[in-house]
C-alpha cells in the first residue's frame, strides 16, 4: 500500500482533491457531507489492480503489477468505471462505478444520517464505504453474488475502521436478515423491480436503480407505500450500470442462435430510411425500449462478415437485420419471425415524434404490490407495461 510512500500519498491526496472539485463543480456532488466521504474514503483502497475501459486503451494497471504507480493512481482519480473482474469468456463482471455515477446515486437516493441502506452490489466495496462514512457503518448493508468481491471489499473496509454487513447473496431476492430499510439502491442495471424489494423498504421508504434493456434506459427512484405498491419517476441523470446477473431474473439472454440466424437468414427485405443510429439519440431509445417488448439488439459480425444491427425477440423468434457499416441515408432491412422488429421500431419512432420528443425524465414508473410493472408519459396519458 502507498501510505508508507509519503510522496504517493500525498499526490494521492491532490488528485482526490481534484477529483471531487471536479464532481462539486460540475454539480453531480451537491452534499457537503457526501463530499467529505470522497474525501475521506480514498478510491485507490478499493482499485489495487483493473483494467481500464477499452476507450482509455484497455491498459492493466496496479500497485503491485510494476507499473509506474503514479500512472495507477493517476487513472484511479479519473472519472471512469475501472474493471476488475472478468468471468471465464473475459465479459467483466464486476468494477468500480465511475466516481461521477456514484455520486449521482448517492445524492439521488435521498440517504441521510439516521436511514438504513441495502446496497446491491458491493463490487470493490467503495460505495459501501462511502455510505458507511455518512450514516455509518451499522446503518449500512450491501450484497453481491460473487465471494470474491464480498471477501475483498470485507477487508479494504476492516482498513478503515468500517464494518458495515456485507453478504454474498442474490440481489434480486434483496436481503431479508436486515429488512426493513430506508432506502435500496442498486449499483446495477435491471430489467424490472425485483418483487421481494417492495417488501424490504419500508412504507415511504424509496428504492433507487438504473432501469435498462439493450436499447436504453435511466435511473429511476420509486416510493413504496403502505399497500406494498410503490411508484416514483425516472430522473434526470443518467447512470449506466452492468447488469443485474441472476437465475431469477427471468429476462437475462444473450445474443445467441437467434442472432446468428438474424445475421444470415433470408427473410422479407425493403428499404428502411431509420438508421440503426437513430437508436443513439437516447431519449428516442428510451421511447423505442419501452414500446418494444422483450426486444434484444446488438451489433453482430459473423466470420469477418459486414456489420448488422440486429434486433430479436426470443419468445416470437422473430429477428429483423440491418446494415450497420454504412452511413447512407437509406439501409437495407431483412425481417422474419411473426414480429416485424424493423416496422415497430418505426412506428416507435413516429410515436417519439409525435408526442414531442419526451425524454426518460418524462416519464413515471409504478409496480403494483402484486409486481405489476408500468410506465407511463402522464402528459399525454400514454402507458406501457415494463417489458425491458
Ligand atoms: C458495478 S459493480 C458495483 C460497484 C460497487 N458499487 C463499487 O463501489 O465498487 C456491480 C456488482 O454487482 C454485482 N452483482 C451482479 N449481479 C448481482 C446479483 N444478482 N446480486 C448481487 N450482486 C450482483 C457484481 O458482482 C458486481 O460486483
Amino acid at each position: 500500500m502507498i501510505e508508507q510512500d509519503s510522496r504517493l500519498s500525498q499526490l494521492a491526496a491532490d488528485l482526490n482533491t481534484d477529483l471531487v472539485e471536479g464532481l462539486e463543480t460540475s454539480g453531480k456532488l451537491t452534499t457537503r457531507a457526501w463530499g467529505a466521504a470522497f474525501d475521506d474514503v480514498p478510491r485507490h483502497l478499493f482499485a489495487p489492480r483493473f483494467t481500464l475501459p477499452d476507450n482509455l486503451g484497455g491498459m492493466v494497471l496496479g500497485i503491485a503489477d510494476g507499473t509506474r504507480p503514479e500512472e495507477w493512481l493517476n487513472a484511479v482519480y479519473h472519472d471512469e468505471a475501472l474493471l476488475t473482474i472478468f468471468d471465464e469468456r473475459e465479459m467483466v463482471t464486476t468494477s468500480c462505478s465511475a466516481p461521477s455515477a456514484v455520486a449521482i446515486m448517492l445524492e439521488s437516493s435521498q440517504a441521510a444520517e439516521g436511514d438504513t441502506v441495502l446496497e446491491i452490489g458491493t463490487g470493490t466495496g467503495w460505495t459501501a464505504g462511502l455510505l458507511s462514512h455518512r450514516l455509518g457503518p451499522d446503518a449500512v448493508t450491501s450484497v453481491d453474488i460473487d465471494p470474491r468481491c464480498v471477501r475483498e471489499a470485507r477487508e479494504r473496509l476492516d482498513h478503515l475502521g468500517f464494518a458495515p454487513t456485507l453478504a454474498v447473496a442474490d440481489g434480486y431476492l434483496g436481503y431479508p436478515t436486515r429488512a426493513q430499510y430506508d432506502r435500496i439502491i442498486a449499483t446495477t442495471s435491471l430489467r424490472k423491480v425485483p418483487p421481494a424489494w417492495l417488501t424490504q423498504v419500508r412504507p415511504g421508504g424509496t428504492i433507487l436503480a438504473d432501469m435498462r434493456g439493450d436499447f436504453a434506459g435511466n435511473l429511476a427512484r420509486l416510493t413504496v407505500s403502505e399497500d406494498g405498491s410503490a411508484s416514483g419517476h425516472f430522473l434526470r441523470e443518467r447512470v449506466n450500470f452492468m447488469p443485474l446477473r441472476s437465475n431469477k431474473e427471468e429476462h437475462v439472454r444473450e445474443l445467441s442462435e437467434l442472432a446468428s440466424r438474424a445475421v444470415s437468414a433470408p427473410g422479407q427485405q425493403r428499404r428502411t430510411s431509420l438508421a440503426p443510429a437513430a437508436l443513439r439519440t437516447w431519449d428516442f431509445a428510451f421511447l423505442a425500449q419501452l414500446s418494444m417488448p422483450e426486444t434484444r439488439a446488438g451489433r453482430v459480425r459473423i466470420d469477418g462478415g459486414p456489420m448488422y444491427y440486429c434486433l430479436t425477440d426470443p419468445r416470437s423468434e422473430s429477428w429483423a437485420r440491418v446494415d450497420a457499416d454504412t452511413d447512407d441515408t437509406e439501409h437495407e432491412v431483412t425481417q422474419g419471425g411473426d414480429r416485424r422488429l424493423w416496422d415497430e421500431l418505426e412506428t416507435a419512432h413516429e410515436l417519439w415524434t409525435r408526442l414531442n420528443q419526451p425524454s426518460p425524465a418524462d416519464f413515471a414508473i409504478t409496480v403494483s404490490a402484486a409486481g405489476e410493472q408500468a410506465v407511463s408519459l402522464p402528459d399525454a396519458d400514454r402507458q406501457w407495461a415494463l417489458s425491458f
